[in-house]
């Protein structure tokens, strides 16, 4: 018999997917002679209309500037590699993840740039006041990651905007942890560019996610190769949507993104948003005040979707192998590929328990999760 496990790992990736999610990938699939053939309209409409719905869903006007990749991953690494390289300042966060702090660590290195790294308080809220502070002259963009993958907090995307705005200096946002969480209105918040994965809160699969880079900003192609347009031409096509998409598409992984996001909005995002809210809330009031539990947890500018928290006498990384082990419960540890947010936590250096719930975990599930943590205490007592 298969064991049966509680899932609160949705910020890693959510599980299970919607009904809907695995039937856009098995249709995909069937459908896939007509796909392959990359010319024809009817890949194209396909394609288009996926894109369209996604747009739609983060507030992009023009569906045609965001363009498909395997992930925020590849997202980040375009903008990196290939925006205002002439430009040596960029500004980022300390609650950045590494899929912003390496790519951006490569840039200083193969560029000889420079990089301001604005704190964070010891929630993972930064000040839109430092971030403007932190601008110079040459300044290319500011890098924010709109949702802490550590403590849940939300960054003041529409204030940071703004600043950036006054400066003249572009913003990219790492929409990772908040598309399919929280209403993101892009183009009215004045965001340049966007960054998204389509396997976590928008319920597709691995290897999916996208960029929106607003009309005006030139950005170089991290690839090149067959789009299955102007093939004749050597020279690769400048023109939307091949620019950013060389080769063979995730079609499939596409399409179930896209199906991801209509069951979004089929269920509301207020409903997915109040059900985690209710569930983090669960924890939060019964082990607020607990001396033997540190929460990493702002009342105000949590997300509501995730929650950290460290356990007296017990390194996160051995609380989650005995949740996973003992409880059958499948949380994570440790740092979360972030490693500079924890200095601010005062998590330094072994990270944190990261609980994130997802619209299909019950409140029972929780109350396991609880019952778990104060078995959890009492070892951690007998540690002493
Ligand atoms: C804040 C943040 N940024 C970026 C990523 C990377 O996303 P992807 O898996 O799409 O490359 C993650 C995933 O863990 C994340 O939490």
């Amino acid at each position: 018999m298969k064991k049966r496990y509680v899932y609160l790992n949705n910020a890693a990736t959510s599980f299970p997917k919607p009904q809907e999610v695995e039937q856009a990938v098995l249709k995909s699939i069937r459908d896939l002679p007509q796909n392959v053939h990359r010319g024809g309209m009817f890949f194209q409409d396909k394609m288009d209309a996926h894109r369209k719905r996604i747009a739609k869903f983060l507030g992009v006007r023009n569906h045609k500037r965001l363009f498909f990749t395997s992930g925020s991953t590849e997202a980040i690494n375009l903008i990196m590699k290939g925006y205002d390289l002439c430009r040596r300042h960029i500004i980022t966060t300390a609650t950045e993840h590494n899929s912003v702090l390496r790519p951006l660590y490569h840039r200083l290195r193969v560029n000889m740039s420079d990089a301001t790294i604005v704190p964070c308080d010891a929630t993972g809220y930064v000040s839109p006041d430092d971030i403007r502070n932190a601008i110079q002259l040459d300044t290319a963009f500011i890098v924010v990651n709109h949702c802490s993958n550590v403590t849940g907090t939300v960054q003041d995307i529409a204030e940071i905007a703004a600043i950036a705005r006054e400066h003249q200096v572009k913003l990219l946002v790492d929409a990772s942890q908040s598309a399919g969480n929280i209403e993101i209105r892009a183009d009215k918040l004045g965001i340049d560019m966007l960054a998204f994965t389509g396997h976590k809160s928008l319920f597709g699969t691995t290897g999916t996610g996208g960029i929106y880079i607003k009309e005006g900003i030139s950005v170089i192609p991290l690839k090149t190769g067959g789009t299955g347009y102007k093939s004749r031409e050597l020279e690769y096509p400048r023109e939307e949507p091949h620019i950013f998409e060389a080769g063979t598409q995730n079609y499939t992984g596409i399409a179930a993104m896209a199906a991801g996001v209509d069951f979004i909005k089929k269920q509301t995002l207020e409903k997915i948003q109040e059900h985690k809210k209710k569930l983090v809330s669960m924890f939060v009031d019964e082990f607020e005040g607990n001396p033997w539990i540190k929460l990493y947890h702002s009342k105000t500018k949590s997300s509501y979707t995730l929650i950290s928290f460290n356990i007296e006498n017990l390194e996160a990384e051995e609380a989650a192998f005995i949740l996973a082990n003992s409880f059958s419960i499948l949380v994570r540890g440790g740092l979360h590929c972030a490693p500079l947010i924890h200095k601010y936590l005062g998590s330094e250096p072994h990270g944190t328990i990261r609980v994130s719930p997802g619209y299909f975990t019950t409140e029972q599930e929780m109350r396991e999760l609880i019952e778990a943590v104060y078995k959890l205490i009492d070892y951690a007592k007998k540690q002493v």
